[in-house]
């Protein structure tokens, strides 16, 4: 999705722009700009593609100055090209505008402003904006900013120059995330706290309807009426490299490698030993609100979606709460029915998804109490939550999430164990045997990650096959759908993850030599049906790999390969199933030579509904 810098000091806005944007890439855009003031002049340069583009062509035409804004664009209205890509200038070209987000009353600001002689040259909602700022000005840029952005309906997080103030960048939001970069004689507006990192680790957070005026020196926070707001700085809590790559081909395989370490921190200070209680702090639950619970729902979209399905799972099963798990697309719908003593558990890795953002204020508006499985430390979602608990991954840049799903389910199994013990819904042997098991996983994410080579083997097997089937049940069936999302995200090969129970009620029909099936068959409830289902898949000819706990005889048997997970609680092995599926997908994607950390079409934040 779209990605703002902006940056006003002493050294060239168009490098601070470029670098910035370059960490901002993995979110997916289709062009991009700059504005730069110089001299009492506004220069601007588009186009449509990568930055590499941008800084070719800034290359041939340097545009120097210290006070600049830059964007990345991800289409929503009007399609990706030159004059659509942002920033947006006032008719004189004195002006210059960036926006992410969706203005819904557009159409009429629009009309209105065209009836009094605007002209307008693109097909953008954000092209309003920028006349409408010079509509309202009359020599004081925050002033006309601030009326402007009165007159908005939607979301918004925006950055503005103008040539006749060069001395001065000016932002906004409403819904969409935006942050402030403090520097020493330089100050930083980004969308996302990944962009400002390599310069400052001090950053204001800003909240909706407020706005900041920014120079070189200072940043003034205000509410929309202009009303002074004093705010703590806050502290980045990731190192300045930790959005690089260190010696990986790609983002995702660094984040796959990362797991076992970030299983380790998000266990730290909450489980010590398998006999002491967990403690999670910023759940926010009494116990006896944790008592009282008559059922718990869990919302989300994509991976984080699959993690909430496990969550469903595990609720159920070992804290005996009614459960359920909504697409945050679907909700709103559904128009659900929230009963007393409801929580809605939201989980988002990145904590600005708008259909998971609108799903948590659905349920707050019909009295539900929300808390979410987050990632990203002060994003809106956290920030909107009567609770959270941060599954502590640190960045996530590669589009496809991954240490972030295992993660989101070893939270949310931590919260489900905290639940069952509060309730006495599982025996305390049951939950020591789960905690010991959970303070084992960062080892058995490692003897995973140490076995990339035979799943190397299993994936050059089958990267040429046109469509793949993923099956599990149980806990196991988000499992299958997880290894095919992943597949397909950034194989572009058809993959679908499916009950193995329904397979007989349709996708068998597609089984034939080149469909290859993952089968999850790792022991336990429904060991037997798995192999059942193998069986039927190997008698219409179709290859399977079987995914299966160390040691197991019958699946070599019955599987053409076999991908191996060491023996854990069935309740936990959806997070060690994910590893070797997150593997394959890669390996297969890298030698189809995709684009892994940015597969086509996809966004790793998507803030519009
Ligand atoms: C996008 C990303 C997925 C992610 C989903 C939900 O589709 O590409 O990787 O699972 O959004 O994002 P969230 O940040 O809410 O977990």
């Amino acid at each position: 999705m779209c990605g703002i810098v902006g940056y006003i000091g002493d050294r060239q806005a168009t490098e601070i722009c470029l670098a910035g944007l370059k960490r901002l890439e993995y979110r997916g855009y289709d062009s991009a700009g700059i504005a730069i003031v110089r001299d009492g002049e506004l220069e601007v340069m588009k186009v449509v593609g990568k930055l590499a583009g941008l800084a070719e062509a800034l290359e041939e035409n340097p545009l120097e100055g210290t006070l600049g804004i830059g964007h990345t664009r991800w289409a929503t209205h009007g399609k990706p090209s030159k004059v659509n890509s942002h920033p947006h200038t006032s008719m004189d070209g004195r002006i210059a505008l960036v926006h992410n987000g969706i203005i819904e009353n557009y159409a009429e600001l629009r009309d209105q402003l065209e009836s009094e002689g605007f002209e307008f040259v693109s097909q953008t909602d954000t092209e309003v904006i920028v006349h409408l700022v010079d509509k309202y000005y009359e020599g004081d840029l925050a002033a006309a900013f601030r009326r402007a952005v009165k007159d908005l309906h939607g979301a918004f997080a925006l950055g503005i120059v103008s040539a006749d103030h060069p001395d001065q960048m000016i932002a906004a939001r409403r819904f969409s995330p935006l942050v402030l970069g403090i520097g020493e004689g330089e100050n930083f507006i980004v969308s996302d706290m990944g962009a400002v990192r390599e310069w400052t680790d001090q950053v204001y957070v800003i909240d909706d309807d407020e706005m900041a005026v920014i120079t070189r020196d200072s940043i003034e926070l205000t509410d929309l009426e202009g009303n002074p707001i004093e705010r703590e700085p806050y502290t980045i809590p990731w190192p300045a490299d930790a959005a690089q790559k260190g010696g990986h081909k790609h983002f995702m395989h660094k984040e796959i490698h990362e797991q076992p370490r970030a299983m380790r921190e998000c266990l730290l200070g909450r489980l010590g030993a398998p006999e002491k209680s967990i403690n999670l702090e910023g759940l926010n639950l009494t116990e006896d609100e944790i008592r009282g619970l008559r059922k718990v729902v869990f919302t989300a979209c994509g991976t984080a979606y699959h993690a909430g399905l496990v969550g469903r799972f595990l609720m159920e099963k070992l804290a005996r709460i009614p459960a359920e798990c909504d697409l945050a697309a679907e909700l709103r719908a559904r128009d659900p029915v929230v009963l007393d003593n409801t929580l809605a558990i939201i989980v988002s890795q990145s904590g600005e998804t708008a259909d998971t953002l609108v799903a948590l204020r659905e349920f707050k508006e019909k009295g539900a109490k929300v808390i979410s499985v987050v990632n990203v430390v002060d994003s809106s979602i956290a920030r909107e939550s009567d609770g959270v608990v941060y599954i502590q991954a640190g960045p996530e840049i590669g589009v496809a999430s991954t240490k972030a799903y295992t993660l989101q389910i070893l939270t949310i199994s931590l919260i489900a164990a905290h639940f069952a013990d509060v309730r006495g819904a599982a025996s305390e042997h049951e939950l020591i045997e789960l905690r010991r098991a959970m303070l084992g996983l960062p080892e058995q994410a490692q003897i995973l990650l140490d076995r990339e080579e035979d799943v190397k083997r299993v994936a050059a097997r089958f990267f040429e096959s046109p469509n793949a089937l993923y099956l599990g049940r149980g806990v196991n069936l988000p499992s299958a759908m997880e290894g095919a999302l992943k597949l397909k995200e950034i194989s572009y090969i058809h993959a679908e993850g499916y009950s193995a129970g329904e397979m007989k009620h349709g996708p068998i029909a597609l089984v034939e030599p080149s469909l290859f099936t993952v089968a999850i068959a790792i022991k336990g409830d429904v060991y037997d049906k798995m192999i059942g289902n193998i069986q039927e898949i190997k008698a219409r000819s179709g290859p399977v790999i079987g995914v299966a706990f160390d040691g197991d005889t019958e699946i070599p048997r019955q599987a053409d390969e076999v991908l191996w997970v060491p023996e854990s609680p069935e309740m936990i092995t959806p997070i060690t199933v994910a590893i070797p599926l997150q593997i394959l997908a890669y390996h297969i994607a890298d030698m189809l030579d995709r684009e892994i950390d940015q597969p086509r079409n996809l966004a790793k934040t998507v803030t519009v509904e």
